[in-house]
């Protein structure tokens, strides 16, 4: 008999990586729906971006939108990496889809109500859920866990302290943050070691279906992006907070407590790690030290198995139309 899917809602800002972190959730859960939120460009485009991902891979999945603006700060896009369309690369034909007739926050509130054990996977600012979180409380319970690409134990992207996803919508990621959800955490520590090269997106073309021809162009445009900021890979950030819920063997992590900064003249959207009991930051640690300060709120990614992480992104766009 064939394992139950695990149930996820994927909450995003597509976005390239984005993209990625849908078709490989697609490979191994069963996506209840996609909730959109502005970030890598405005949520209207962001939206129409995950109808086209949606239409791209065959999928039959509802598609909610989401927040336009952050809780509190006005938005500032990050087109500079994604393009003015935020999923610049393709020429995307016209999308035959719509919309869900809910919002995204009502969708998460609703759905998560009514099924026990489902995982979100969070892979842009953090504003929907952190709405949905304020409007029904009783989720914090609810949802078996929120696996988050965000953050970082070291150095930001944005600035030298904020990781973008944090710092577009620093108050939602607090509310997150202090909600009790289980959280596992991708920060740009990991995400930055998956990083993608010419030649793996030559791979991808190779596979020669049209979805895969499509990513491969798409990607094309992203790795030229990064170069421009100076990154010789295109980091796969948002399927990191995929991959740590599919392979444990693929992404080691440790318990630590992390608080997001509202406040700092200079880290502000930084999200504060307290990996003083960890070795690989603290090398005079006595190794199995307990965590100490507050108590750990999520399970924080610390490095990736590169080769085998392409490998589960080869094989879901290998099974792509
Ligand atoms: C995050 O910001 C966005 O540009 C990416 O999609 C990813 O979610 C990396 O900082
Ligand atoms: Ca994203």
């Amino acid at each position: 008999m064939r394992p139950t899917r695990r149930p996820v809602i994927v909450d995003c800002d597509p976005g390239h990586d984005d993209m990625l972190a849908i078709l490989l959730a697609a490979r191994h859960f069963d996506i209840l729906g996609i909730t959109t939120v502005a970030g890598n460009a405005d949520v209207d485009r962001t939206t129409l971006n995950a109808l086209r991902i949606v239409e791209l891979a065959g999928m039959d999945v509802p598609v909610a939108r989401g927040c336009a603006t952050p809780l509190v700060q006005a938005p500032v896009f990050g087109t500079a990496i994604h393009g003015e369309s935020g999923l610049d690369g393709y020429d995307f034909p016209a999308v035959q889809r719509r919309p869900h007739p809910r919002g995204a926050a009502e969708f998460l509130v609703e759905t998560l109500r009514a099924r026990d054990g489902v995982t979100v996977i969070a892979t842009g600012p953090l504003t929907n859920l952190a709405i949905a979180l304020r409007a029904a409380p009783d989720l914090a319970a609810r949802i078996d866990a929120l696996s988050i690409m965000g953050g970082s134990v070291t150095t930001g992207n944005v600035t030298a302290a904020a990781e973008f996803n944090v710092w577009f919508d620093p108050e939602a990621a607090d509310v997150v943050f202090r909600s009790g959800v289980p959280i596992w955490m991708s920060g740009l520590n990991l995400t930055r070691q998956a990083g993608i090269d010419l030649h793996d997106i030559e791979r991808i073309e190779a596979l020669g279906t049209r979805a895969a021809r499509t990513v491969a162009a798409l990607l094309r445009f992203y790795l030229a992006r990064q170069a421009r900021a100076g990154n010789a890979l295109a980091p796969a950030h948002d399927p990191c907070a995929v991959a740590i819920l599919l392979e444990p063997q693929i992404v080691a992590w440790a318990p630590m407590h992390v608080a997001v900064e509202l406040r700092g003249e200079r880290t502000r959207g930084m999200t504060l790690c307290d990996a003083r009991h960890l070795p690989e930051f603290n090398p005079a640690i006595r190794p199995g030290t307990p965590p100490r300060g507050d108590a750990p709120n999520a399970r924080v990614g610390l490095r990736v198995d590169r080769p085998a992480f392409l490998r589960l992104l080869e094989d879901a766009l290998a099974a792509l139309p």
